[in-house]
This record gives C-alpha cells, sequence and structure tokens, in this order.
C-alpha cells in the first residue's frame, strides 16, 4: 500500500499489523469516545481509562462513588473487544483527594484509618469491574524521582502507613480479584537511577510473594530521550524478574517538557519526519521484545486530545493528527 492517507477505512489497521506481537491500546476520556469511536474501533484493541478510575474522580467523597464515566468506557471496550487497564487505585499525586488523609474529627488519619480507606476503595473499585478490567494499575508512581537518597516519594500514604503501603494496596487488589493482572506503574524508570531504586522494590516484593505481574514503563518520550538503549535495559532489567512489561502511557512529544517554542515554530516537516523516524525505532524495539511485553498503550489517541498541551502549547505526540488522519509517523510503526 502506498504510504498516502487513503481515509480511516483502507489504511491498515494498527490492532491487526500487531496481532502477532501485543495489543495496542490508548487512553480514553469519555468525552472523546464518540469522536475517536470509529478510529478505536480500527486501530485499538486495548483500553486504558485515562482519568474515569483515579480516585477523585471516581471516589470524591467518603460515600460517594460516581461510576458513571468509567462504567460507559467499560462497555464501549467490552462491546468492541478491547482488553481493558484499570489506572490507577492508589497514587500520592493526582490520585488522592484531601479527605482521605483525615479522620472525622480533623485530625490526620492514622496507619488504620488510611490503610482501612484503601482496602474499602480498593474492594469497591476492583470489585465492581471484576471480570471485565483485566489488569491494574495498582501503585502508581511510588519511587523518588529525584536523586536525593530516598526511594520513595515523600507523601502521605508514606508518612502515615510507611512504605509497606505499597505492597497492602497489591494485597488488597488481589483480594478483590485474584484473576487480575497487577501492574507497578513508574515514569522515567528507563534512567539509571530510579530503574535501580524500582529494581530493588520490586525485587522484595518477588522475595515476600506479593501478588504483582508487571510493571508499567510510562514512556512520556522526547525525540531524543530515553535512548533505544536505556529503554532495552529498563525491558530486560525488569522482565529477568519475570514481570510482564506494558508500555503503558506512550506520547512522543516533538518539543521537550517546557520548551515553548512550539509557540511560533509549530509542527515542521522536519519535526513529523524526526518523530516517524523515532517511533520506527522505538516499535523496532517492541516488536523484538515481544515475549515479554503485555501491551503498548498510546496516552491518547490523536494529537487533539493530550494532556501535554496546556493552553495554546502544542505538542503532537501521537499517530493521528487533529482530524484523526495517519501521520509520517502511523506508517513508520504500521510498516515494516
Ligand atoms: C494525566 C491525564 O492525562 C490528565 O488528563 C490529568 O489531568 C492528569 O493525569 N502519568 C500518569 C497519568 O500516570 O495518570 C497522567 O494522566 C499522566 C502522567
Amino acid at each position: 500500500m502506498k504510504k498516502e492517507d487513503k481515509g480511516c477505512c483502507t489504511i491498515p489497521s494498527l490492532k491487526e499489523v500487531y496481532q502477532a506481537y501485543f495489543p495496542i491500546g490508548a487512553a480514553i476520556e469519555v468525552v472523546n469516545v464518540e469522536r475517536y469511536s470509529d478510529l478505536l474501533k480500527k486501530h485499538f484493541n486495548a483500553m486504558t481509562l485515562e482519568n474515569s478510575l483515579k480516585w477523585p474522580n471516581i471516589h470524591p467523597g467518603k460515600d460517594d462513588y460516581r461510576f458513571e464515566p468509567a462504567d460507559r468506557l467499560v462497555d464501549f471496550a467490552m462491546s468492541h473487544g478491547m482488553r481493558i487497564h484499570g489506572h490507577t487505585l492508589v497514587w500520592y499525586a493526582m490520585g488522592t483527594p484531601e479527605w482521605v488523609y483525615y479522620a472525622e474529627d480533623g485530625a490526620m488519619a492514622s496507619r488504620e484509618l488510611l490503610l482501612e480507606r484503601m482496602q474499602e476503595h480498593i474492594h469497591t473499585v476492583v470489585g465492581r469491574y471484576k471480570g471485565k478490567v483485566a489488569a491494574w494499575d495498582v501503585v502508581n508512581e511510588a519511587i523518588e524521582n529525584t536523586d536525593n537518597g530516598r526511594q520513595y516519594h515523600d507523601g502521605e500514604y508514606l508518612q502515615i502507613i510507611g512504605p509497606d503501603y505499597i505492597k497492602k494496596a497489591f494485597q488488597f487488589a488481589h483480594e478483590a480479584d485474584p484473576d487480575a493482572l497487577l501492574f507497578y506503574n513508574e515514569y522515567q524508570i528507563e534512567f539509571s537511577i530510579k530503574r535501580g531504586k524500582t529494581l530493588r522494590m520490586l525485587k522484595e516484593f518477588r522475595e515476600e510473594g506479593i501478588p504483582i505481574h508487571g510493571i508499567g514503563i510510562q514512556s512520556h518520550e522526547t525525540l531524543d530521550v530515553p535512548s533505544l538503549g536505556e529503554l532495552r535495559d529498563a525491558i530486560e532489567t525488569f522482565a529477568a524478574l519475570g514481570l510482564k512489561i506494558h508500555i503503558s502511557e506512550l506520547d512522543l512529544s516533538v518539543y521537550p517538557y517546557r520548551d515553548t517554542t512550539c509557540l511560533y515554530k509549530g509542527l515542521t516537516p522536519e519535526l513529523l519526519e524526526r518523530q516517524a523516524v523515532r517511533y520506527g525505532e522505538l516499535f523496532k524495539v517492541f516488536r523484538e521484545y515481544r515475549d515479554v511485553i503485555y501491551g503498548v498503550t498510546f496516552w491518547g489517541a490523536a494529537d487533539d486530545h493530550t494532556w501535554l498541551d496546556h493552553g495554546i502549547r502544542r505538542t503532537w505526540p501521537f499517530l493521528f493528527d487533529d482530524d484523526l488522519k495517519p501521520k509520517p509517523a502511523f506508517w513508520s510503526v504500521a510498516q515494516f
């Protein structure tokens, strides 16, 4: 087939091209389901819920659960044969509303109370989607990112419960759905210091028999980093522990984070080409490791919706453009 856009119906389907390799996923918000419907049905056989399962959205108040957006996404994914990935149960950042950390009298929650709340939350959410959500990002981003000697990010979970909050979360999720695959999800673990810290934690989990089946390498990429060598090292390091590897939040910004020159330079043909080359290289590595790769999931589907864009800042990180048409990067992923 010629490398040109013949419209959504005649171009190759990514999920078919990758059938013998791994599922191709997209992180989706309920507001985009209709607009992306044809694109999703044609190219994607896995879905992560971008925000609808996060604690503040699904469980904003103590006795207040709001399942509707997640239910709709789960129904859509199920009716189109997409494997569903649950993101995420415990996360210090945008993952936990303030009330969770405080007792009824306004004092800081005790270890027992916070554990009890975590367990209730995990049992309720995982229990509701049991048999539908195949795998969960049980804990997100718990490792300290800066090189300050600390192993764990210093937040309320760590302060109130201690580092075993991570293990407890996996145990609670396993209790709620013994058949679900459980993942630890993290960013920038291609880089050696953070990779080492993460490895130390996961080795301990393995030795202690904590129920964990995989690791999500988020993969928010730029045109230059991480190197392919770093990516390979990360895949091999975690696969050696017997963990499945989920490329869990792939996007490839053509401008690095905080680079505002995008505002006047825009998306040039040169950048489109460099993005295509880099996407081609990344997928070549993913294909090489297909035996251990659980799936490759983009953190979105098309350039018109990405968490990387703020206001008028644009990053154009995906294979499909604002009109859902394939970009040069699509072809280097779909044809090899
Ligand atoms: C982001 C969503 O894409 C945004 O819509 C939301 O406002 C904030 O969270 N790492 C993660 C994801 O694990 O949950 C984040 O998703 C992106 C970074």
